[in-house]
């Protein structure tokens, strides 16, 4: 049987990108193209994640970051990593940075992950907010919307008269791609699993798609979340003050002096007695800071 050979990065054809393209049928963004990342190559990467998004990329990560800048230059039909390295130097408007770190981060996420979260937010923090009827909450990393969305119902869900309170949810990411998607507000059938029926009705207009079907985020609860792009690395436009900061998931890719500036930058912008969240794999062991522990994964000023 002879082996159809086929080129591995198809030239683009003015108009089409590659997942426009098919090569013997099978549809250009399942073949994994076999991109050579050396070691020096790897180094400048994750040197440059490390300088502008405060990522650190550990030793190991050499499979996950070539098959991620693999996608990356299969959409700009670059054949080598060099040649793709030697673009993005070019390149002076910053949109290829952007967009490299973009293919480079992970955004993992779910609606109501780490419930115990939810259930300390419902029973600890709304009830001390009763006094002057207002919260805002910053979901810094929010990738693609789940995080805000679920503090946003769990608000509406507990506070029978929400529409009084001056409730605002902030939520920023570094990625433009999961912050395009959040703003959207639309879920496939997997992501909303782990919504609660009785939710995923109140809050969800079921939309029927030729693939099954996808929830749109109701009005009401989009329209208490306000999405930017934002660095946590750079400056910050927003002045405090913060009742409850979610920085989740985060900081796990960020060395220590960068996760300690941050929960620094964090303790400035929350009120007096404000939370600071953070994942559950993650804690502010071992780190120089002014926060008191309540219970895990969770913090107060
Ligand atoms: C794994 S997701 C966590 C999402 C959500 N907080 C959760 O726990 O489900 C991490 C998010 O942090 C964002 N991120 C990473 N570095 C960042 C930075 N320097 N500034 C802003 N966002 C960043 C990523 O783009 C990604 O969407």
């Amino acid at each position: 049987m002879t082996v159809p050979v086929f080129p591995v990065f198809p030239v683009l054809t003015a108009g089409t990108t590659a997942q426009d393209q098919e090569v013997c049928g099978i549809p250009m963004t399942t073949i994994t193209p076999a991109v050579d990342l050396s070691e020096a190559q790897f180094t400048s990467v994750a040197q440059l994640l490390h300088e502008r998004a405060g990522i650190a990329l550990r030793p190991g990560k050499e499979q996950l970051v070539k098959a991620r800048l693999s996608r990356r230059m299969r959409e700009l039909g670059i054949r080598s990593v060099e040649a793709y390295l030697d673009y993005l130097e070019r390149d002076k408007t910053g949109h290829e940075m952007a967009a490299m770190i973009d293919v480079l981060t992970t955004n993992k996420t779910s609606f109501f992950r780490e419930q115990e979260h939810f259930e300390f937010l419902k029973d600890r923090v709304l009830p001390s907010l009763r006094r002057r009827d207002g919260i805002r909450a910053w979901s810094a990393g929010c990738s693609s919307g789940e995080e805000p969305f679920s503090v946003a119902m769990l608000l509406r869900e507990e506070l029978s008269d929400i529409d009084r309170w001056d409730a605002r949810v902030l939520a920023t990411d570094i990625s433009s791609t999961v912050l395009e998607k959040a703003r959207a507000g639309v879920y496939d059938t997997r992501a909303v699993e782990g919504v609660p029926d009785a939710l995923r009705r109140k809050y969800f207009a079921r939309v029927r798609t030729d693939e099954g079907a996808e929830y749109r985020i109701s009005e009401s609860v989009r329209g208490m979340v306000r999405f930017a792009r934002l660095n946590l690395m750079g400056s910050w436009p927003m002045r405090g003050a913060f009742d409850v900061i979610l920085c989740r998931n985060v900081m796990i890719y960020f060395d220590r002096p960068t996760r300690e500036t941050l929960v620094r930058r964090y303790w400035e912008l929350l009120r007096p007695e404000g939370h600071l969240l953070v994942g559950h794999s993650e804690s502010l062991n071992g780190l120089d800071h002014p926060f008191s522990y309540v219970q895990p994964a969770v913090y107060v000023k």
